[in-house]
């Protein structure tokens, strides 16, 4: 099963990815992932894009998209067809809602990307929904911030609201649990819970 995770900076991911990869037996059953960067060489392309250096407006979804191809074609494809789970932290709905509604680039094309390219599409999507106001504070401990997280409040919350949008039009595919005021362990416990409904053995 491929399964992806999705929500704003500060949410939670990593941490439910790492009990969710553990659940899943680790690596005899699963390979965890994450974009951007998620690939042999994505190192500097994940520094090119999250140190705020871009100018041309379409560098950055270019650079997103770029990553997820090379992801796709060496890890997650490869894992797919082995017969693996795979738990990938941030996939194509990271660039709709942080390109299309943080950033304003039109949903159409950003989408139609992902069919062109024949980007593996996930079974899965959990998004890990926050209140943003809370995100950034816990963003703000982490140290300096990267050049998305820099962009305040306002951006988060179109993010916020973009995924909200995504995951209500295609229920059959995300799931999303609430994560304000929780500890990791309960909103782990749901997301098992509601993947072991959609059919993952758990
Ligand atoms: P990272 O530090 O991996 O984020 P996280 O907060 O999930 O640990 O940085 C990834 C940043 O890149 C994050 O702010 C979201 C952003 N991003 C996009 O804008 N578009 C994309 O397609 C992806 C994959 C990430």
């Amino acid at each position: 099963m491929f399964i992806t995770l999705e929500g704003i900076d500060g949410c939670g991911k990593s941490t439910q990815a790492r009990m969710l990869y553990e659940a899943l037996g680790g690596s005899r059953g699963a390979v965890l992932t994450r974009e951007p960067g998620g690939w042999e060489g994505g190192a500097a392309l994940r520094e090119a894009v999250l140190g705020g250096t871009l100018r041309h407006p379409w560098s950055e979804l270019f650079l997103f998209l770029l990553d997820r191809a090379e992801h796709a074609a060496r890890v997650i494809t490869p894992a797919l067809e082995a017969g693996t789970h795979v738990v990938c932290e941030r996939y194509h709905d990271s660039t709709l809602a942080y390109q299309v509604w943080g950033r304003g680039m039109p949903f159409g094309p950003v989408r139609d990307a992902a069919l062109l390219a024949a980007f593996p599409k996930p079974d899965v999507t959990v998004l890990f929904d926050i209140d943003p106001e809370l995100a950034l504070s816990r963003v703000a401990k982490r140290g300096k911030p990267d050049a998305f997280e820099g962009e305040g409040l306002a951006f988060m919350r179109r993010i916020c609201e973009g995924y909200r949008e995504l995951a209500s039009k295609d229920m059959e595919r995300w799931l999303v649990v609430e994560c304000g005021g929780r500890t990791a362990e309960d909103i782990f416990s749901e997301t098992r819970r509601r993947l072991m409904d959609k059919g993952l053995a758990l």
